[in-house]
């Protein structure tokens, strides 16, 4: 299988981002080929100061390091540092019909919201399906969400193919991301940064507490009987706990005589105990952040050398460039 995933620097990764995809990427990762990029150039068509880019940049790249994925088994690298991607934009570009980018969310949405939408949030769609094509691609671990945009890559991929020969494009598929884990967030909603309402992931113990006490909860007392299913300490705390210990703490909440404050302590150190030993590899990569960089330069020099193979077949099926005599 040769994996690709790519994940917006848009900020830091909460649990959310975690359960829902991080977690799930670093399982795959140690395939035929698996490439994981921060897709900075997506980024552009919404954080639009430079500092604070840049520092998402960094941060996203500290973050994926720190909870396991493992430069020896995949490739991490910008995006950017990858110029062919934006020349097969461009070549995808011109085949890609308008009415195929009209239908897609983010710009539909948008415009039903009638706000204005820049061309790159238009065209955001074929730049993906360049970061796809780009690579060989065939397996695309994204979220629900992001199905469309594969899609659109597979009729991108077929139309070239057909205008231009047959097998010069991959045809991807997408490995729907397991979504069932529900990650609610301190009001008991979907977390995500929009509602206000994540736990970040790498906090101080300290600031993790406190953003655990933050969770909503109902007000029974303490000697109530109390249920698990509805509580969304208990929800999250499934995440980080086995069958026997999930089990254990329902019994707990339904005989009464315990408050909410035990129950989240037992999810800040469950928490602590996941996140704990992430937390301090982070903090160590911080104080190297040279090393960083040549994680993320070797990646790139990695992905360039394919990149550069598939822009060559590219140039050469739609007549750039001369075939070369055989
Ligand atoms: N659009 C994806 C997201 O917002 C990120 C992304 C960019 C991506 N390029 C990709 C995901 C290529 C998979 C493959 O989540």
């Amino acid at each position: 299988m040769k994996v690709l995933s790519g994940i917006q620097p848009t900020g830091r990764f909460h649990w959310g981002n975690y359960f829902g995809a991080i977690r799930q990427y670093i399982a795959l990762q140690g395939n035929e080929q698996s490439y994981y990029f921060i897709a900075d150039l997506h980024a552009l068509t919404t954080v639009r100061d430079p500092a604070v880019l840049r520092q998402n940049i960094q941060d996203s790249a500290l973050d994926l390091l720190a909870l396991g994925l493992d430069p020896a088994k995949a490739t991490l690298f910008r995006q950017s540092d990858v110029p062919e991607v934006t020349e097969l934009t461009w070549l995808l570009m011109t085949i890609t019909q308008m009415h195929l980018l009209e239908k897609c969310h983010a710009f539909k949405d948008k415009k039903a919201k009638g706000l204005a939408a820049d061309a790159g949030l238009f065209t955001y769609p074929v730049l993906m399906a360049a970061d796809i094509l780009m690579y060989d691609s065939d397996v695309v671990p994204v979220g629900q969400d992001q199905v469309q945009h594969v899609e659109v890559t597979r009729d991108l991929a077929q139309r070239f193919n057909s205008l231009y020969g047959e097998e010069c494009l991959v045809l991807p598929n997408a490995h729907v991301l397991d979504s069932s884990a529900k990650v609610v967030g301190t009001d008991g909603e979907k977390m995500s940064k929009s509602y206000g309402n994540i736990i970040p992931l790498f906090e101080t113990p300290k600031q993790l507490k406190k953003q655990i006490n933050k969770i909503k909860t109902d007000s029974k007392a303490v000697e109530d009987a109390k249920d698990p299913e509805q509580c969304a300490v208990f929800t999250l705390y499934r995440l980080f706990a086995n069958d026997e210990q999930q089990a254990g703490l329902a019994d707990r909440y339904r005989a009464g005589g315990m408050g909410y404050g035990e129950a989240k302590n037992t999810l800040y150190e469950a928490a602590m105990e996941r996140f704990g030993p992430a937390f301090e590899k982070r903090t160590e990569l911080v104080g190297r952040p040279d090393d960083v960089e040549d994680i993320l330069q070797a990646g790139a020099s990695t992905a360039r050398a394919k990149a550069r193979e598939v822009i060559e077949r590219v140039r050469t099926a739609c007549g750039l460039k001369q075939k070369p005599a055989v």
